[in-house]
This record gives structure tokens, sequence and C-alpha cells, in this order.
């Protein structure tokens, strides 16, 4: 099991308050069940339910039981469905040791298996994450580390794992395999967790857990020791995130929050970055003139709203820097026995830096001897980690699922590098460089007043709410934009839509449209305006309605248009970041209508650390 949140307490005070609000700091991950395990006296109490945390808040705010160390879990199902038995924490087959696990356990029915077999013991979940328990359990004799450890020996796939024994009550052990785990460091108090957001409130202090490092935290010590139990000295990462940063802020919903946080992000993430002769400074990732030249190919590879802004980017590195780049889903480029190799730059882009079809991809790069280069929000994170150079977004921490200040701010790292690369190269003249920083440069003002649609998208998601499919439509750069505001519908609204490059309509998609069918068409590109224009006509003769997006002033659109968005005035080549900001607004909008779950949609989670 997997996509879950881990929370754990060892200390002075109450154990059952600290993880219960840990786990609550992670809700917006995602989760279907949560559950706790205390160990309260030498005795191990478990406590499970389906549903929201409030309702095992509830269930355990009655009952008369505490202890100063314990471990919880949030769930988001995979192998097995979301019921009680299969919440974590698990325990082992005498009840005597209780696991929680984040990942995914590979060969877990060949262990389940043997388990049965040897130990004649009996599964009471369908998940993969109780074999943990039950061999801990099976290695077990009075230390848990060495149980853990021959536990560990056994697994094969992806884990962080929290453990406590009922006869060492004074010590939680953690292990992790690429599935993230930290540990944060409290006074008399020690705390474990997935996500740093569940320890905001407790310690801003920090150990960033590394792979096959195994942890034994208690109420005054955090060792941690690689897998041959040599001690491990690890630096303290200070968080400097503000704890009201993770929240709402005020706002109805994250997402809400997070598209009109776009233009902080964006002149964040730009400003760190340029200097005041508008020079570029990477972040100290050295990218000489002769290392660009020794690159032949640029293959820019993500996932999901990530994999929108490589299209991005591709479009920018060939125009800006000349280098040939292709884009891949990480999901196809692992299978794909890609053509890489020293010559190679590997672009990874992930919000999370966890997503594991990125990792995968990322991992084959690197084994085939490419440089790797990532953009990423979260620093530390497992991307961020393997890279050999990253380049951070500076858009604060992104809680709600649907992807909004990142992608914007992706982008913006993406012009960045492209820029950066042109000149260095010396194929950009600089009158075009210039140019472009001034571009960027008024782009925070601009995504500022591009906000201000949002009584007109308000209007327009009230009279399409009811719609049951939109398409949207673009050229050049409008493509991804067209590519990304569709998967913002689906995400929180679920009204099904398709995106497609304007020029490819009539090659089959024009079957679908009859009379009313509802058409955003992108036409940010003045080079590509007039093709727009004639798509426009194409669909308006089959009688769909059309609702454009164009640049302030581009008056004949709004005349054979239905209606017309107008975003500022701009260069085409960073026309992407404003165009979607309207989008994200009437997806959002619609979804309110339609009173979705906004922050934490159906099936989905923030960061998917599964296949
Ligand atoms: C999940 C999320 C998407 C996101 C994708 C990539 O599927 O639901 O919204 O775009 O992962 O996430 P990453 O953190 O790698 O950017």
């Amino acid at each position: 099991m997997t996509m879950c949140g881990i929370v754990g307490y060892v200390g002075n005070n109450s154990a059952k308050d600290m993880i219960i609000d840990g786990l609550k700091s992670l809700e917006y991950r995602g989760y279907d069940s949560a559950g706790i395990a205390l160990n309260a006296k030498g005795k191990i109490i478990v406590r499970k339910e389906s549903g929201v945390i409030a309702n095992l808040e509830k269930k355990i705010g009655k009952q008369d039981f505490d202890g100063n160390l314990g471990i919880g879990h949030t769930r988001w199902a995979t192998h097995g469905s979301p019921i009680r038995e299969n919440a974590h924490p698990h325990l082992s087959a005498d009840g005597r040791i209780a696991i929680v696990h984040n990942g995914i356990i590979e060969n877990y029915l060949e262990l389940k298996a043997q388990l049965k077999k040897n130990h004649r013991i009996e599964f009471k979940s369908e998940t993969d994450s109780e074999v943990i328990a039950h061999l801990i359990g099976a290695h077990y004799k009075g230390d848990l580390v060495e149980a853990v450890r021959k536990a560990v020996e056994r697994m094969r796939g992806a884990y962080a794992v929290g453990a406590i024994a009922a006869d060492e009550p004074d010590k939680i052990v953690a292990v992790r395999k690429d599935a993230p785990l930290i540990a944060g460091i409290g006074q008399d108090s020690n705390y474990l967790a997935s996500d740093i957001p569940a320890l905001l409130k407790y310690t801003r202090d920090i150990y960033l857990i590394e792979n096959d490092e195994i942890v034994i935290i208690t109420a005054d010590d955090i060792k941690i020791y690689d897998e041959d139990m040599t001690r491990v000295r690890r630096e303290v990462m200070h968080v400097t995130w503000d704890a009201a940063a993770a929240e709402k802020g005020g706002y109805e919903h994250f997402m809400k929050k997070e598209i009109c946080e776009q233009p902080e992000g964006i002149r964040e993430t730009l400003e760190r970055r340029l200097d005041d002769r508008g020079d570029i400074k990477l972040d100290g990732v050295e990218l000489t003139k002769k290392e660009l030249d020794a690159i032949d190919r640029i293959y820019i590879v993500a996932c999901g709203t990530a994999s929108h802004a490589g299209m991005q980017g591709k479009a920018l590195i060939e125009r800006f820097a000349g280098i040939p780049t292709e884009t891949d889903l990480a999901s196809e480029f692992r299978y794909r026995n890609p053509l890489v190799n020293e010559r190679t730059l590997f672009l990874c882009i992930s919000q999370s830096g966890e997503t594991l079809d990125t990792l995968e991809a990322l991992r084959e790069a690197k084994r085939k001897g490419a440089r790797v280069l990532s953009i990423c929000n979260v620093v530390g994170s497992s991307v961020a980690r393997e890279s050999d150079d990253v380049f951070y977004t500076w858009a604060g921490p992104e809680i709600a699922v649907a992807s909004t200040k990142a992608y914007t701010t992706q982008l913006v790292c993406l012009y960045l590098i492209a820029l950066y690369m042109g000149r260095e190269r010396g194929v950009l003249p600089e009158s075009e460089y210039r140019r472009m920083i001034e571009e960027l440069r008024a782009l925070p003002q601009k995504a500022e007043e591009t906000l201000k649609t949002e009584n007109q998208i308000r209007e327009l998601a009230e009279r399409f709410c009811i719609k049951e499919q939109i398409f949207y439509i673009g050229r050049g750069q409008d493509v991804g934009t067209a590519y990304e505001a569709s998967l913002k519908l689906k995400e929180v609204s679920y009204i099904n839509s398709f995106a497609i490059a304007a020029g490819e309509l009539k090659h089959g998609t024009i079957a679908l449209i009859r009379k009313q069918t509802l058409f955003f068409v992108l036409a940010s590109q003045d080079a590509l305006y007039e093709k727009m224009l004639s798509n426009i006509e194409e669909i308006k003769a089959r009688s769909a309605h059309v609702v454009s997006i164009a640049k302030k002033g581009n008056r004949r659109i709004a005349k054979v248009s239905d209606e017309t968005i107008f975003i500022p005035q701009c260069a085409d080549e960073v026309a992407p970041i404003l165009a979607v900001i309207p989008l994200q607004l009437l997806a959002y909008h619609i979804a309110k209508l339609k009173k979705r779950n906004i922050d934490k949609p159906r099936n989905l989670a923030k960061s998917v650390t599964v296949e």
C-alpha cells in the first residue's frame, strides 16, 4: 500500500494527541482511512477507522488510553479496498509489534505464502503492508532493530516503515527505501513523519533519512545508521516555511489560494535568479559553454501537469538555445529503451519530487550516463537528492492536489534555463535576450491583471457547469496550455474534456462537433493568430459554441467568437503563463458549482508513489 502519511511520536507528552494532529496536517495528501498504534504501559493499542481522520479522532477521543510513544498513518488504497481492516497500523501475529508503511512491497504475495506456510500466520487484511508486521514479528527476539533489519532483507519494493514493539516502550525504529521519511528533533520529544507539514507545529529541525538507512528514535535521541549499522552523521535541516503557508489563509480552498498566489510565486522564482543587470544566476548549477556544447540532446521527462510544463520547455529550449529537445512521459520513457548517453541532459520536472515514475525515469537516465538537472518544488525530496543539479521552483508548499502555482513556476524555471543556455552557447542575440528578460519581469504584474478575469469566468462557469464535455484547442505553445487546462477541468470538476492541437481537429475529432459543443480556443500566439481564426470558423460552421482566449486588442477574434477572455499583451513566448490562469479559474469555479471535493478530488493523490 502506498501514498500514505506516516507520523510517529516519542516523548513526555500525549502521543495520541500529537499523532492525530500530525495526521490531520497530512490530510491534503489524500487518504481514505487512518489509524494509530500506541504503546500504553507495555501493551500495543491499535485503533483504525475508514474515511476522514475526524472519524478516528471521535472514536479514540472518548477512550481512556494514551501513551508516550506511538505511530499513526493515513492510507490511500492500492492493495485492498479502503476499509478499516486494511487501514494501518498492522500488527504481528502476537499483537506485540505494530508497523505503518508507505510504499509498495513487490514480493508480498511470495512473502505472504511463506509466512502462512512456515509460521501458520493468518492474515487479517488484503494489504501488501501486513507482511511487514509479520516478517518483523517472525524475526523478533527482543531486539526490534535487529528484527526490522532481517525483515528488510527479505522485502523488495519501495518503503518507508515505522515500527514499534510492546517490549521496547522507548523507541520507534524506521527504515526507508524510495519513499519519503524524515525524523524531527524536539525537546524531550522526537518525531517521525513522511512529510514536513506533519511536524511544523512541533519542530522545524529535521533529519532527512536516506535510502537503506535505519533510524532509531527515542525521546532524547535520534540515531541514524546505514545498512551495515555504521552510525551516520547527518546535518540538521532547518525548515523555513511559514506554518501559515500550509494553511488556507482565508481562502475557501487551497486550489483558489494557490491560483491567487501565482503572481508572487512567479516573482519569487524569477527575482531570486535575476540580478540588477538582468543576468541569470542558475543557483550554482554549472552549465558552461563547453558543457552545453557537449550536450547533443535534451530529454524533458515528467508526469501530469509537470509534463505539460515540459512541452513548453521543449519549445523554449529549441527556440532560445538551439539544442534538440524531446519530451516524454516518465511512465513511457522508462520502458522504451531511450537513446540516452553521456551527451544527454535529462531534465526532470516534478512538483513533489516523489513521483515514482519520474524518479525511476531519472534513475534510468543516470544509469545510462546522462547528467540530471531537475526542476522541483520540494527541498530535500527524492528527485532533488538524486539529481546532479536542482533548480527549485519557489512556489511555496502546494497543497491542493490539482497543481497550479507549481506549473506556472515550472514554466518560469524553463524560461530561465532556456535563455541562460542560449546566451551561454552564443546562439541567442543579446537584444532578444534583453527583450525576453523584460517580458519575464513584467509577468507578475500581468498575472495579477489576468486574475481579474475571475468575474467573467465565474459567469461562464455558471452557464457551462452543466456541460458533459468541453474541448480545448490551440497551436504552437497553446497546445501545452490546452492540455493543462483540460487536465485541470477533469481533475477537479470530473467533466470529460479533450485537448487537441487545433490543426489536428479536421483529422478525426471534428466528427464529435454538434450544435452547442463547447470549445475553448487558445489564441495567444500572434504568429499563429490567422490560423486560429480559420479554426474558429471551422468550428462555428458546425454550430459549436466558441470561447476564445486572446491577447487584449485582438478585436477580430472577439467578432468571430461567441465570447472572448482577454489576457494582457505580452510576447508569444511568455503567453502560456498568462493564458492558463483563466482556465485554472474556470476549472475551479465549475468544480465549486458542482460541489466537488476541490482540494482532494476523488481517486487522486498529490504525489503518486506507485507505478
Ligand atoms: C499526480 C498529481 C498530478 C501531478 C502529477 C505529477 O498524478 O495528481 O496533479 O501533476 O502527479 O506530480 P509531480 O509532483 O511529479 O509534479
